[in-house]
């Protein structure tokens, strides 16, 4: 009987291993190309917004991110639906806008942690009306803080409120925005996941899983519905300045909300899930490739986490009382 020389083995293994340094070049080179086309170049090449339907729909629009999709798209073309809690900011930010655009604008008041009775007057007011794009971005995050899924003082508030605000809001204004996008056979639906909603975030649990929800939903009516001539986008920002992360201040890893929402909308036709800006993309993949879950778990639950997210939280109320 013939013996398999050792050298056979050798260059099988070699083989093996070019084969494997190969797929890995080429799938590390083909997100790269993906990147340069969604983060760099759509911001030459940006998708006209206009040609989804005359009105974008916002929700959470008077502060932070939404406040700034709104702007941006009426700064493209768009009429836009704000909706918010507060009658106050809502004719504010619209005043804003119509003034600094000419756009037409509407508002709606509503409380999405109200829970399903308050869809009715939201069907109500935007009946009839050519909605191109919804933007489903309101949420809440329970605690800036990192708490325990036991810790929160009102627990069962913090639930209700999460599931209500940052999930059922999704599920239901898309339920309610998405019937005429089909006649038509064109619209945009962007629903703001974030970058916890990639996995779970211990610490920030029940809205992480709110945002792993929204991001599931996101890729199963994208496929749903991609051949009706609907997109669905899955926007997962890491840090992003606003009230939310009490006011952060902006560096290379923490965008304004204006400069976010921008990079986020050119990013529309190149990429369906996607986290928003090139400097948010980097980190999300240094995160992941830099935190296996065992890490992730260990990091956050470091005393040295909770202050400095404690830190951030008086700094905020110490710069709003001097104010
Ligand atoms: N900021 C970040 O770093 C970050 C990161 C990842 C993901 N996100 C996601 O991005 C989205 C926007 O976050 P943000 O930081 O811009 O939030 P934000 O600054 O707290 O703004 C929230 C907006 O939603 C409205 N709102 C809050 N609760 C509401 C309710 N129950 N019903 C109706 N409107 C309500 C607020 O206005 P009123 O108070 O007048 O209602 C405000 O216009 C959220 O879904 C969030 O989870 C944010």
């Amino acid at each position: 009987m013939s013996e398999t020389h050792p050298d056979v083995y050798i260059q099988a293994f070699n083989l093996f291993g070019i084969v494997v340094a190969f797929y890995i070049a080429l799938l590390q080179g083909w997100k790269l190309l993906r990147g340069i086309r969604s983060y760099i170049l759509a911001g030459w090449w940006r998708t006209n917004l206009k040609k989804y339907g005359s009105w974008a729909v916002v929700t959470g629009a008077t502060d932070g991110i939404g406040k700034a999709y709104a702007r941006e798209l009426a700064k493209r073309g768009l009429d836009v639906v704000l909706i918010s809690r507060t009658l106050e900011k809502l004719k504010r930010v619209a005043a804003e806008i119509e003034q600094e655009f000419g756009c037409k604008t509407k508002i709606i008041q509503a409380d999405y942690t109200r829970g399903s009775e308050m869809y009715q007057s939201i069907v109500d007011n935007l009946k009839g009306m050519e909605i191109g794009i919804l933007v489903n971005n309101v949420g809440m995050s329970g605690s800036f803080h990192p708490t325990r899924f036991l810790a929160f003082p009102n627990i069962d508030k913090v639930i209700m409120d999460t599931i209500n605000c940052n999930m059922l809001s999704v599920v239901e204004m898309t339920r309610i925005v998405l019937p005429q996008m089909v006649e038509r056979k064109k619209g945009l639906v962007i629903n703001l996941s974030s970058e916890v909603g990639n996995r779970p975030y211990p610490m920030s649990l029940i809205y992480s899983s709110s945002k792993g929800f929204v991001d599931f939903f996101s890729r199963g009516l994208h496929a749903e519905y991609k051949s009706f001539g609907i997109t669905v986008q899955c926007v997962m920002p890491l840090f992003v300045s606003t009230d939310m992360t009490h006011n952060l201040g902006t560096n290379i890893f923490v965008k304004s909300a204006s400069d976010y929402a921008r990079d986020a909308l050119n990013t529309v036709g190149y990429t369906n899930r996607t986290s928003g800006c090139l400097s948010h993309a980097l980190q999300s993949y240094a995160v992941a490739l830099l935190l296996p879950d065992a890490v992730l778990e260990f990091v956050l639950s470091l005393k040295i986490i909770a202050d400095f997210f404690d830190k951030i939280q008086k700094k905020d109320e110490k710069n709003k009382k001097k104010k």
